[in-house]
């Protein structure tokens, strides 16, 4: 609970925290700065309106995510501060709606994603992952690993958990490339979206009533129930589909960070068995994203670490930030594979968890495991300074990694 006395009405001045492309893994020197000027701070990203609260450290980042007072749905009105340029949000998306709707769309879909229902995929995906990093081999080097198989591996795997027959996988890698990507204009990003949209609505309309385990089965199913509408059965099939999108991004600089660091790779090779563990550190010290993602508006007056934020006001809170909080993790820029307890944040936190958490960590699992062991040279091709990583994204990892065995 917050002592209403000691809340401080004090504002701390606006900083302005400019898109900016930065080297490999390097921690954002900007969040570094406003994560020291206190725990929580006032920012203006480079598009939209005036300026928002940012939340830093860990146990406030828990809070705000997880309290109903601070809602995703009221972000819809407001031309809230941002990083993305052009950010039209669908109404009634996953990301933007708060509980009671937002609990029945995520339940439709909850049992793909448990352990239980990601393991269901385990040996298929093994068997996909294994086929690429053979035709990588028959390749001979050098290769683009993320070319060959960072980006096709997460893009089958969640063909395969969505229901997206074998022969449609293209179809989803082109889209997908074309709605996150703004190298082609927001017409279209926009047109690759809605033709995904359709196919999933014709998908999801096929399968009302079926009882497979599939996502877009769990939604036919929802829809066949009532418990959903056609429209957020599509568009949440969308968010999932691209969503897969994240692991070929985090991988990149997974691999890069372990290609940079031979003494990392060398303890995973030696002791096979912690690299879950290792994986987990990894996703803890990852800058997954540029700057902050979907901002929330408080519905009435809370205090968060001694500040009173405003019914109305913008807030973001940075899972990036959280992840390195001395409080909760020693020593927060050294990756350390026996750290533990290690709760991170890096799936989010509260209702908006990020589905794909227990999905993401078995695809780099698996993907550790086949290129650590089945290539026992794997390095970088060329110095770590020319691994160029995408520029304007909004999720951070190298546009292509060139290597050699
Ligand atoms: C290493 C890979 C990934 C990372 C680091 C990651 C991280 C995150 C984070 C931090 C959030 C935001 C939580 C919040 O808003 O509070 C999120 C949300 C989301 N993620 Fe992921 N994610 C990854 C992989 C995936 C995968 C594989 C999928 C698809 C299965 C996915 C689908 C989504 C969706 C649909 C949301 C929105 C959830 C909601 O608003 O209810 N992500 N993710």
């Amino acid at each position: 609970m917050t002592d209403e006395s000691t809340l401080t009405e004090a504002r701390p001045p606006v900083r302005h925290w400019p898109a900016l492309d930065l080297p490999g893994s390097q921690f954002d020197p900007v969040l570094a700065e406003l994560m020291a000027e206190g725990p929580v701070t006032r920012i203006q990203l480079p598009n939209g309106e005036g300026w928002a609260w940012l939340v830093t450290r860990y146990d406030d980042v828990r809070r705000v995510a997880n309290d109903p007072r601070f809602s995703r749905e009221a972000v819809m009105d407001k031309q809230v501060t941002r990083l993305a340029p052009h950010f039209i949000p669908d109404r009634g998306a996953v990301g933007f709606l708060d509980p009671p709707d937002h609990t029945r769309l995520r339940r439709s879909v909850a049992p793909a994603f448990t352990a239980k229902g990601v393991e269901r995929v385990r040996e298929k995906a093994r068997v996909m992952l294994d086929e690429l990093v053979a035709e990588l081999v028959r390749g001979g080097p050098p290769a683009d690993l993320t070319g060959a198989v960072l980006s096709p591996f997460p893009i089958a795997v969640i063909c395969e958990v969505m229901g997206v027959p074998a022969g449609d996988r293209h179809s989803m890698h082109v889209w997908t490339q074309l709605i996150l990507s703004s190298a082609h204009g927001k017409e279209v990003s926009e047109r690759a979206k809605r033709e995904m949209a359709a196919y999933f609505s014709d998908l999801i309309g096929l399968r009302e009533n079926s009882t497979g385990e599939d996502v877009t089965s769990l939604l036919g199913a929802a829809l066949g129930r009532g418990e959903v509408t056609l429209e957020q059965a599509t568009g949440l099939a969308v968010l999932l589909q691209i969503g897969g999108e994240a692991v070929t991004a985090n991988s990149g600089q997974l691999f890069y960070l372990l290609l940079t660091r031979p003494d990392l790779v060398e303890r995973l090779r030696a002791e096979p068995g912690i690299r879950p563990q290792a994986i987990d550190e990894l996703l803890r010290y990852i800058p997954h994203r540029n700057a902050v993602g979907l901002s929330r508006i408080a519905l009435e007056d809370v205090g968060i670490g001694g500040v009173r934020i405003r019914a109305g006001d913008a807030v973001y809170i940075s899972y990036l930030a959280a992840n390195r909080d001395p409080e909760v993790f020693p020593d927060p820029d050294t990756i350390d594979f026996s750290r533990c307890p290690n709760p991170h944040v890096a799936f989010g936190f509260g209702p908006h968890y990020c589905p794909g958490g227990i999905l993401a960590r078995l695809e780099q699992e698996l993907l550790t495991d086949a290129l650590l062991d089945r290539l026992p040279g794997l390095r970088l091709a060329v110095p770590p300074d020319q691994v160029f990583f995408r520029k304007g994204a909004l999720i951070r990892g190298p546009e292509a990694l060139p290597v050699t065995w």
